[in-house]
């Protein structure tokens, strides 16, 4: 069973979905840990629920990215984290993970990338009137959004549409989408912590 690490910065709804695809079975997996940028948030909660393990921190307490994200990158060597799942965690990912877990990062964004990339991904759709959106769940490399499309999957936005109604079409997606990309990915055999052995 692989070992994975959820990011998520808010409600952890997508954190949700995966930790009922791993307890159904639909997910074989194990969550190692949840790693959580902000004290407080509805995340925290869900993981004591479901037992896992979280490593919560407040980015203000450190002086720069890679000290923290250093304390992050010794927890994941601790719990034997293999595959990090970014889940609404509203932050870039820093050189420290970037070079240990390369390849072996993934996120989920609420928009067929490369269109409304960053912060708001919906509100921006909306406001550019575009006539359709979706999810991409892609590779993180350096950049905000970019890094290699794994899969996308498109949603209509009907003319009377709201923030609120895109982005239940749009979760909908996501909690069905991220689970099952990742059971694909880890059943690939391709996520290893040997380096030499990575594809990617
Ligand atoms: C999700 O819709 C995810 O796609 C988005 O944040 C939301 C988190 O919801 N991520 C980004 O915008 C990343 N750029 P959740 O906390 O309920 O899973």
């Amino acid at each position: 069973m692989k070992n994975i690490a959820v990011f998520a910065s808010g409600n952890g709804s997508n954190f949700k979905a995966i930790i009922d695809a791993v307890q159904s079975g639909e997910l074989e997996a194990t969550i190692a840990l949840l790693i959580c940028d902000k004290p407080g948030a509805y995340a925290i909660e869900r993981a004591n629920a479901a037992g896992i393990p979280t490593f919560i921190f407040n980015p203000r307490d450190y002086q720069l990215k890679e000290d923290y994200e250093k304390k992050i990158l010794h927890k994941l060597t601790k719990v034997g984290a293999e595959l990090l799942v970014l889940a609404g965690y509203m932050r870039l990912i820093g050189p420290t993970l970037l070079t240990e877990f390369q390849g072996r990062i993934v996120n989920i964004h609420p928009s067929l990338l490369p269109s409304f990339p960053g912060k708001d991904a919906i509100g921006q759709a909306l406001a550019a009137g575009a006539k359709e959106s979706g999810v991409t769940i892609h590779f993180v490399d350096e950049g905000m959004d970019t890094g290699p499309i794994i899969v996308q999957e498109s949603v209509s936005i009907d003319e009377n549409e709201t923030k609120k109604s895109l982005q239940r079409k749009i979760q909908t997606i996501e909690h069905r989408l991220y689970p099952s990309m990742l059971n694909t990915l880890l059943a690939r055999g391709e996520i290893t912590s040997d380096k030499k052995a990575r594809t990617y």
